[in-house]
């Protein structure tokens, strides 16, 4: 049995505690990996891009990404949470790992970011569709459009650098960092909240199984720009 019915937010005060834990849980992280994912890369690549285009399209994909966060807030604002503190947060302290980077990131690390992380990004946006919570409907379609641009942007620039030896050099090791941060995104396979949020209608799939479809995803894209599929199951914390 699961819960099937679809609320308006001024129902959520009548709904379970576990409901409106799991769903103010899952709306923040997302607006904390919005607005944490472009602060990875922002600071050095928005004005300094190899290309016009390029500075235009970083630049376009931040404020995009903003604008995500913007929307989530604005749906976690009807449930009476004021989540505007995370604009403020250090890069330590992101709820994802992923996005406590240290490191300048490269330009291969910028494109590999959003060819891989804005993909998780676009799952994760996805298990959102006809949720169990109506106020999302409004805000998933043009966020799920600019996420696939993202991913496109990125694709597009890894194929670009993977066209001499030391940028596709450049690339592979771009990939080697991201794409497992990515897969861990999903969260641990052997998940109790993962069912949880699956019975209450605010995800679809089980952890794993995104994943899994994740990686029949990214396996083509791989090799069509002829890189590696860094061992999806080394060291990885979610197995
Ligand atoms: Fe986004
Ligand atoms: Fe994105």
């Amino acid at each position: 049995m699961a819960f099937t019915d679809r609320i308006q937010a001024e129902d959520f005060v009548k709904m379970p505690r576990e409901y409106q834990e799991l769903l103010t849980r899952v709306l923040t992280i997302q607006a904390d990996c919005e607005i944490g994912g472009p602060m990875v890369y922002a600071e050095k690549w928005m004005l300094h891009g190899p290309s016009a285009d390029d500075i235009w399209r970083v630049t376009r994909i931040v404020a995009e990404e903003v604008d995500h966060f913007r929307k989530f807030a604005r749906v976690l604002a009807l449930v009476g949470l004021d989540i505007s503190p995370l604009l403020r947060k250090a890069s330590s302290e992101r709820l994802v790992a992923a996005f406590r980077e240290k490191d300048p990131p490269t330009w291969a690390d910028v494109a590999a970011f959003c060819a891989f992380i804005d993909r998780v990004g676009r799952y994760q946006v996805e298990e959102f569709a006809d949720s169990s919570f109506l106020p999302l409907d409004r805000i998933l379609q043009p966020i799920m459009r600019e996420e696939i641009g993202h991913i496109a942007f990125g694709v597009e620039k890894l194929k670009q650098l993977c066209q001499t030896e030391e940028g596709k050099a450049q690339a592979q090791d771009a990939v080697d960092r991201w794409l497992p941060r990515g897969l861990d995104m999903f969260g641990r396979s052997a998940s109790r909240r993962s069912e949880r949020y699956l019975y209450w209608g605010l995800k679809r799939r089980p952890n794993a199984e995104a994943r899994e479809a994740y990686v029949a995803e990214v396996t083509p894209v791989l090799a069509e720009l002829g890189l590696d599929l860094p061992d999806p199951e080394k060291d990885r914390a979610y197995l």
